[in-house]
């Protein structure tokens, strides 16, 4: 089984950038990966520079294939449905691949935090269940900060959750929530990687608010990963140029990956 990673944090601190890189990084180093959009804005595609021509319709919008899983119409909130809707075919059926990353967009659904549960989430659940719990490939998933609705079983199959943030207090407050919850169910494998540092400063500030915490990397500034963005190109589509910073965190996600298999 391949290791299984999920980036969190605050918005815009650098999630989708930092999940797309080290995800074709591992691939780079000969693991089948499978990356998981679960954001509700998804842009991981174009982080990883996969087609979206045709467009990616999220697996929690694909109304027909829901109504088929479940036997109920999503949205659909009262009466009966599967609760254990087949999913297993569905990574390969709806990703696309490039450079040896396979993409799921799986969309998320909002609960309102009092656990709604409908059609689609059902199958979201049980989708992500198979992709943690089951499928052999190392697994990247970019994540909005909630890990409630993902479901216990399945978060414990997570080996590494990565919060990510940057220089700014309430993403480091954001980390410390997230952190606070998954040790509530039993994980203790929760790393920081602190992004777009630009200073010494910074990082003693950013040291020091998050004492204790295992920092996995950290990520300088980088003018190229926010000219891409502009661009609409992915960044670094030479690999080789991506910050030597990123792959030391790939390589010890590589080694992780490894260790667990040995
Ligand atoms: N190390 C970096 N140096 C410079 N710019 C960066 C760096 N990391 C990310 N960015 C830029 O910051 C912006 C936000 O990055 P990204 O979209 O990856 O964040 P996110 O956490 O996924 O955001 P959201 O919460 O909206 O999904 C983008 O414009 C990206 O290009
Ligand atoms: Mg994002």
């Amino acid at each position: 089984m391949g290791l299984k990673i999920a980036v969190s944090g605050k918005g815009g601190v650098g999630k989708t950038t930092i999940a797309a890189l080290i995800a074709r990084m591992l691939a780079a180093r000969g693991k089948r990966v499978i990356a998981v959009d679960a954001d509700p804005v998804t842009n991981l595609a174009a982080a990883l520079g996969v087609s979206e021509d045709p467009p990616i319709v999220p697996i929690v919008e694909l109304r027909e294939l829901i109504a088929e899983r479940t036997g109920a119409a999503p949205g659909q909130y009262g009466g009966m449905f599967t609760l254990n809707p087949r999913v297993d075919d569905i990574p390969d059926r709806f990703s696309r691949e490039r450079d040896g990353v396979r993409l799921l967009v799986t969309g998320t659904i909002d609960q309102g935090g009092s656990g709604c549960f409908c059609p689609e989430s059902a199958v979201l659940r049980s989708l992500l269940q198979h992709l943690v719990l089951r499928r052999d490939e190392v697994l990247v998933m970019d994540m909005e900060a909630g890990i409630e609705h993902i479901g216990r079983a399945t978060i414990r199959g997570i080996d590494r959750l990565i919060a990510v943030v940057d220089a700014g207090v309430r993403s480091q407050l954001a980390a410390q929530r997230f952190s606070q919850l998954a040790r509530e169910i039993g994980l203790q494998n929760i790393s920081i990687i602190a992004n777009r540092v630009s200073s010494g400063e910074e990082r003693a500030v950013i040291t020091r608010n998050l004492e204790g915490c295992d920092f996995l990397g950290w990520i300088p500034v980088d003018h190229r990963i926010a000219a891409a963005d502009r661009a609409g190109t992915r960044p670094f589509d030479t690999l080789a140029d991506a910050p030597s910073e990123l792959w030391q965190i790939a390589d010890r996600l590589t080694a992780a990956d490894e260790a667990r298999d040995s």
